[in-house]
């Protein structure tokens, strides 16, 4: 059996050897490192997946969230709000750009924002909501957006972790990152679409958000050497959208690959007391980023310490929930509780999930957390 790691890209990058290889000889032939044929081709290739108007390419994930921001237009001190329950890039770039993170709860069951806190957090200062699709599962959009609507408050979206992934916007089937103004991504290399390097991108149905979008990664400009606004220098490498484009034909199957392992998970994992198995939201695909369990009785880290004894990794997404990070105490009451957030960082662990799972590794981790919780043994 091969080893068993939280993600495995060298078994992937070995199935694809042929068509990868061949895409990055064709970039060093060409020389074309910086903005070359293939970010276009990529760009053009991922708006027709997506089924959206503009992909505005980048250097990461980060910078996305940074330059959509960016893009609104908001005014020093307008409140941005979103979870606690994410990585720290969705919520660093608020507080970078001189703007207001306002850290709400998330549903225990998806982790993903509870529309209801949201709502609760609005005042004559918010400007944006950040709904974050985290572990591959879509926040609930569908009340998100008419909380936005009603509002008058732009949706950015953290897609980072559920390119791909289905949506059911009032019965029409949409992907994430496609309903709210602007979605961004990572490309990262463990992400479900996840290139050699840094890689990100932004989408947007709005031309002049996507105007403004594409000047700001390129210093501003639109013209070489004449600049209109106040830019970042993020691109994709032309190596990295070669890869990624050739990577784009195969993310169903990447994606339905995770899901067969979920379900085998699923199934072994569903009668054990004590740990719950990831929960499906109604108008959300899950394409399992993360396929990531609650362990309720208080011994989560025990049983990862008992996998790691018989060499299973499993991580835990994410440890210390942001409000309570020391870099945004600024932002916070001292007495402020999110609870929900705060239980879910004792109780959640991530198991190994790729594309490249095979049945004897799934059976290896299943039954070693049988035993662990004695259950079936
Ligand atoms: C939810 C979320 N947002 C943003 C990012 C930032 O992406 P990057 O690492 O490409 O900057 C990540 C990446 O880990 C992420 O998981």
């Amino acid at each position: 059996m091969e080893q068993h790691k939280m993600v495995d890209l060298h078994s992937q990058y070995l199935r694809l050897k042929s068509d990868i290889d061949k895409a990055m000889a064709d970039v060093l032939e060409q020389t074309s490192f910086i903005n070359g044929p293939a970010v276009k081709v990529f760009q053009s290739n991922l708006e027709k997946y997506l089924n959206v108007k503009h992909v505005i390419p980048c250097a990461n994930g980060t910078d996305a969230l940074q330059i959509a921001l960016m893009a609104l237009n908001l005014q020093p001190g307008d409140e941005v709000i979103t979870s606690t329950f994410t990585f720290i890039a969705t919520v660093e770039v608020i507080a970078l750009l001189k703007l207001k993170p306002v850290l709400v709860d998330v549903e225990p069951d998806t982790f993903t924002l509870l529309p209801e806190e949201v709502e609760k957090a609005i005042t004559p200062m918010t400007k944006a909501i950040i709904p974050v699709h985290l572990f591959g599962q879509g926040a609930d959009m569908n009340a998100i957006m008419s909380i936005a609507k009603k509002h008058h408050l732009k949706v950015v979206e953290d897609t980072a972790q559920a390119i791909g992934c289905d949506y059911n916007v009032n019965g029409s089937t949409t992907k994430l990152g496609t309903i709210g103004d602007i979605g961004c991504t990572s490309f990262f290399p463990s992400k479900n679409l996840g290139c050699f390097g840094d890689g990100g991108a932004c989408f947007t149905n709005n031309d002049s958000l996507a105007e403004k979008m594409r000047m700001i990664v390129n210093h501003g400009s639109q013209k070489k050497y004449y600049h209109q606004i106040i830019g970042v220098n993020s691109r994709l490498d032309t190596l990295q959208a070669a890869v990624l484009d050739v990577k784009l034909k195969h993310l169903d199957d990447f994606n339905n690959r995770r899901k067969t392992a979920a379900k085998w998970y699923d199934e072994e994992l569903k009668e054990i007391d004590n740990l719950v198995i990831p929960t499906r939201s109604s108008d959300s695909d899950h394409i399992f980023h993360q396929y990531t369990i609650k362990v309720k009785n208080g011994e989560r880290d025990k049983l990862q310490n008992f996998l790691k004894e018989n060499n299973i990794p499993s991580m835990v997404y994410y440890p210390v929930p942001l409000h309570q990070q020391e870099a945004f105490a600024a932002y916070q009451d001292s007495d402020s509780s999110l609870p929900n957030s705060e239980d879910l960082s004792t109780q959640v662990l991530s198991l190994p999930m790729h594309t490249e799972l095979s049945e004897e590794q799934l059976k290896d981790i299943t039954s070693t957390i049988k035993r662990f919780f004695n259950h079936g043994q």
